[in-house]
């Protein structure tokens, strides 16, 4: 059996042995992006070093990365997907050696010092070309001078990689797929249909565009990259031999605890089965938002939201295999027992994990109280229905509408399975078309919304945003200058027009502490202090008295950056030259984020 560590120590040893620099991956709640709530992929926290910025541990990096990715939720349940997942990856940073990295793939993955997968078992796919880049015929022949038989051509729906809202650095890939054995689902199966033959493990993206803004074109980028990102889990899976994720590891171990605690057995039905993985994978994911530094609650809004629809997802699973929702505490220890050595955040906010989980649990179950008397209400309005039609001559149907069914969902959060139960229950049917219609509407309406919260663009990289950025410096210096050592940055968001800051305060502010707070920074801007950056390691920038989280280190070497003797943060940069260029800042919101958490937006005119 291998397991999850040997497959990251044997990561780190074959890409250290071949020059490249271990780093720490960074928090799963992206800093400074408003495109999107969870880093999504290894490259996330590193999109400044693939537009160009220098890395302080150099251009050839190597690192494992926590990811949260929701845009496959519905699938979460099948053998191969996840909401959390841990993404091995590597780096070269302004170099693109195509043929090089191939190489490097083939040998990790079938190497018997390493993954020693037979070649045979391999397929890898290629981009075919478009009016933006060529057909990959170097990566084609690289492939084949492996020794790799399928390597198919697919199209830019399949062989393009970007981060979720298009924006930022991108370009063709390469992606490795491991054959199950399953047969050919057809004469045209390829790892593009996803009849289960082909499990995709790795992908190796040729970094060598840019889309600055949402709908625009790729442009070249100066500095090219490769970035690469393995599955960890499937990866495992793969070398265990065995054909679903949560047959190994940490997954298998949460799987077999419910199975010992539940009325229904994981193999009793596919439903059952696939309860048991969304319990599994929910409650990791939970663990992960919950216990990071930045402390999101579940809420209405953002991560929160996510984060509350994990929780009362895994309660509605649990009542469909008939686990009691007081097992989900030793889940969580599960999880932090085999992800706290790594992550010291989970393993130090253990406790109060399983607090906040519960307690959003007590709230669902509440919630569902309420939804069981409005379940009630709607009966008892269709029955006044019925009487009054009667009296005319008239018949009405036993249908609970598809609005109302999507009212009870979407406002007392009662799952469509739960009312269609009930509606049985009680002779009566459910409009389900009209719940389908209703839930796509909505899913539409919230499809636009987000769409706007992409118009930012991550890869914003403008002055603008980084004269943001450092006004977010000068912010925090005030606030701590005001309140004390113990205010500290708890999120940050910048698009091209504001900051948003979150930190952590026990008060709101009153309008003399804004006005106070804004007239510091407007005085450090008309110092015009220059801005300046070093490179140090971690100790070194402890030890200079530089802000920052240490733990969520860049890797050993960090920047420090500077405001003259006003701040000193670690930090990623990238920030404007000299405060004056900010102008003058104006703060327009303060406001609640969270419990403790204070939150200012500001912008600068
Ligand atoms: N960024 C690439 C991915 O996530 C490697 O697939």
């Amino acid at each position: 059996m291998t397991t999850e560590r040997e497959l990251i120590d044997l990561w780190f040893k074959f890409f250290e042995e071949h020059g490249f620099k271990r780093i720490e991956g960074l928090s799963i709640i992206p800093e400074n992006d408003p495109t999107v709530l969870f880093t999504t992929a290894g490259m996330h926290p590193l999109v400044p070093y693939l537009l160009g910025e220098k890395h302080p541990a150099g251009n050839r990096i190597c690192d494992v990365q926590r990811c949260i990715r929701t845009n496959d939720i519905d699938e979460v349940g099948d053998a191969s997907h996840l909401t959390f997942f841990e993404m091995l990856g590597n780096w070269y940073l302004g170099d693109c050696p195509k043929e090089e990295m191939i190489k490097l793939s083939f040998e990790f993955l079938t190497s018997p010092k390493y993954l020693g997968i037979p070649k045979e078992r391999l397929a890898t796919t290629v981009f075919a070309g478009d009016e933006t880049a060529p057909r990959d015929e170097v990566a084609y022949k690289a492939w084949k001078e492996c020794g790799i038989e399928n390597v198919f051509y697919l199209n830019k729906e399949h062989n393009w990689w970007a981060l979720g809202g298009g924006v930022g650095p991108c370009g063709p890939d390469t992606e490795m797929f491991y054959d199950t054995g399953k047969p050919k689902c057809s004469e045209n199966c390829s790892p593009a249909c996803d009849c289960g033959k082909y499990l995709e493990i790795w992908n190796d993206v040729f970094m060598q565009y840019k889309v600055e803004n949402a709908g625009e074109k790729a442009k070249k980028l100066d500095r090219p990259n490769i970035d690469t990102g393995m599955g960890l889990e499937r990866t495992v899976a793969v070398l265990n031999g065995v054909s679903s994720i949560f047959d190994t590891g940490v997954l298998k171990q949460v799987i077999d605890f419910i199975g010992t605690k539940a009325q229904v057995k994981y193999t009793e039905s596919e439903s059952a089965k696939r309860s048991y993985r969304v319990i599994t994978d929910h409650v990791r994911s939970a663990v992960f938002v919950l216990g990071d530094y930045r402390g999101v609650k579940p809420s209405n809004v953002g991560q929160g939201y996510i984060l509350r629809r994990f929780i009362r997802r895994a309660v509605n699973c649990a009542r469909n295999i008939g686990l009691d929702t007081k097992y989900f505490s030793n889940i969580i220890d599960i999880f932090v027992d085999r992800h706290g050595a790594d992550y010291s955040d989970i393993k130090r906010n253990r406790e109060y994990i399983k607090a906040e989980f519960n307690l959003e649990v007590e709230k669902f179950s509440k919630a569902l109280d309420e939804g069981h008397k409005e379940f009630e209400k709607v009966i008892s309005g269709i029955e006044k229905h019925k009487s009054f039609a009667a009296l005319k001559g008239e018949v009405v149907e036993n249908i609970i509408s598809g609005k109302a069914c999507f009212r009870l969902y979407d406002t007392f959060g009662f799952p469509f399975e739960l009312t269609k139960e009930l509606a049985k229950e009680r002779g009566y049917d459910v409009d389900e078309e009209g719940f389908k219609k209703a839930f796509e509407e909505h899913q539409e309406k919230s499809r636009t919304a987000s769409a706007g919260t992409f118009k930012g663009g991550l890869a914003d990289n403008s002055y603008e945003s980084a004269k943001l950025h450092t006004a977010t410096h000068l912010i925090m210096a005030g606030l701590r200058k005001m309140f004390g050592n113990q205010v500290m940055q708890k999120g940050s968001n910048i698009t091209p027009e504001r900051l948003r800051i979150d930190f952590n305060l026990d008060h709101k502010m009153t309008p003399e502490e804004i006005e106070t707070l804004e007239k510091f920074v407007n005085e450090k801007i008309a110092q015009e202090i220059p801005v300046s950056c070093e490179e140090m390691s971690v100790e070194q920038a402890k030890q200079s008295g530089a802000v920052g989280v240490f733990e969520s280190k860049y890797g050993q070497v960090v920047k420090v950056y500077t405001i003259g003797d006003v701040s000193k943060e670690i930090c990623g940069g990238p920030h404007a030259v000299n405060t004056k260029d900010l102008h003058h800042l104006k703060i327009v919101k303060e406001e609640s984020s969270s419990s403790g958490i204070r939150r200012i937006k500001a912008i600068l005119d």
